[in-house]
């Protein structure tokens, strides 16, 4: 058995759990069958559904609790979401609710969920659309990290996972970017469990400081008002990219508004810009399109009387939590990419 299971194993041991809970999806049910053979079948019970973005919704979670109930799963029990974030969004939630909170741990399998989305202890459901607006802050007692698992995570996901590990870089680990930078072809064996735990340590310093996203937690989102707005223009388009794809693309235009506004010297985001196009295939927007996706930006939770607070990059390793963008600055954005920095 490998160590991260081996301490699964210890945590359950010194916890004494009468039961565990274990939630995951079928595809990776159906990869790693025999992951948890190491536990009794009279105490584990693992769960299955087919959970992907679209299954993030309160029918699912209704089932959950109902499958909680009749198994008669009560505060002794260990939940375990064993997944990518699609799993600990949702199982986050039901765990947080269920008998108002069981004990938690997060065990992620894909390169996003290692270093996103299990730490922090946001949760979330989509709700007609709306992506993650009922959820709330349940934090995972614990992280364990098998990076053998990325062996079988598609190239794109890996991509995926792989915008929020430069992100990490960008605002506050130069060494981590030069790391990243050097790579030449991703790969999961590319991936190393020190950057993960790199990853989750910078994560859980910034979320202790600011728990509930008022402030320092917020240079998290770097790249991530653009992304977000890129992500839902493409979402029903012949070409949809995934969230890490879209917020790569958004930290190359955050990044230029931070030179716009004197705060990031040019040689430093021509190399970003450089690094990101490296991995990463940049759509070819119309101004119409552009247009579009500054109206999605608009939409952002943080916007107030038509301005946007984002976060902006000072160097690389870098950031400040705060700085206001216009739909205009968008526009102008965009258009200033178009002409400087599809050559680089
Ligand atoms: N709560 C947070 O802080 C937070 C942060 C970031 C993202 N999220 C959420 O995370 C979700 C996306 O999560 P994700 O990117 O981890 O993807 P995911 O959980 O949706 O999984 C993507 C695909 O990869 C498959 N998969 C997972 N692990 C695998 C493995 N080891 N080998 C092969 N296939 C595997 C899954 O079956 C699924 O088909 C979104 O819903 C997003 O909102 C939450």
């Amino acid at each position: 058995m490998d160590d991260t299971r081996l301490q699964l194993k210890r945590y359950i041991v010194n916890h004494n759990f009468r039961k565990i809970v274990i939630l995951t999806d079928d595809t990776i049910l159906h990869l790693y069958s025999d992951y948890f053979d190491f536990l009794p079948d009279a105490k584990k019970l693992i769960i299955k559904v087919s959970i992907s973005e679209s299954a993030k919704k309160l029918s699912v979670c209704s089932q959950l609790w109902e499958t909680l109930i009749a198994h008669e799963i009560d505060k002794e029990a260990l939940w375990v979401n064993f997944g990518g974030g699609s799993v600990s969004d949702v199982g986050g939630f039901v765990a947080a609710t269920f008998k108002r909170g069981i004990h938690m741990v997060n065990y992620p399998t894909t390169l996003l969920g290692m270093i996103d989305a299990a730490v922090g202890g946001k949760n979330g459901i989509n709700i007609e659309n709306v992506k993650n607006v009922v959820g709330c802050y349940y934090f995972p007692k614990s992280i364990f990290i098998d990076s053998s698992l990325l062996k079988t995570l598609p190239y794109t996901e890996l991509l995926n996972g792989f915008a929020e590990l430069l992100k990490y870089g960008l605002i506050c680990d130069k060494q981590l970017w030069m790391e990243l930078k050097s790579i030449s072809s991703l790969k999961p064996q590319s991936i190393s469990k020190d950057w993960i735990q790199r990853a989750i340590a910078m994560k859980t310093e910034i979320v202790e400081k600011d728990p509930y996203d008022a402030h320092e937690r917020r240079i998290l989102n770097v790249g991530h008002t653009i992304g977000h707005a890129i992500e839902s223009f493409l979402m029903h388009s012949s070409l949809p990219i995934t969230h890490g794809h879209a917020v790569a693309i958004g930290i190359c235009y955050e990044a230029l508004f931070s030179f716009i506004k004197g705060k990031l010297a040019k040689d430093k985001l021509e190399e970003i810009w450089r690094v990101i196009r490296k991995f990463y295939e940049f759509p070819d927007f119309s101004s119409s399109d552009v247009m579009k996706i500054a109206e999605f930006c608009m939409q952002d939770k943080k916007i107030t009387q038509g301005v946007i607070s984002i976060p902006l990059l000072t160097d690389i390793g870098t950031a400040i939590p705060s700085e206001k963008m216009t739909k205009q600055d968008i526009l102008y954005l965009f258009d200033q990419a178009k002409m400087n920095f599809f050559n680089l």
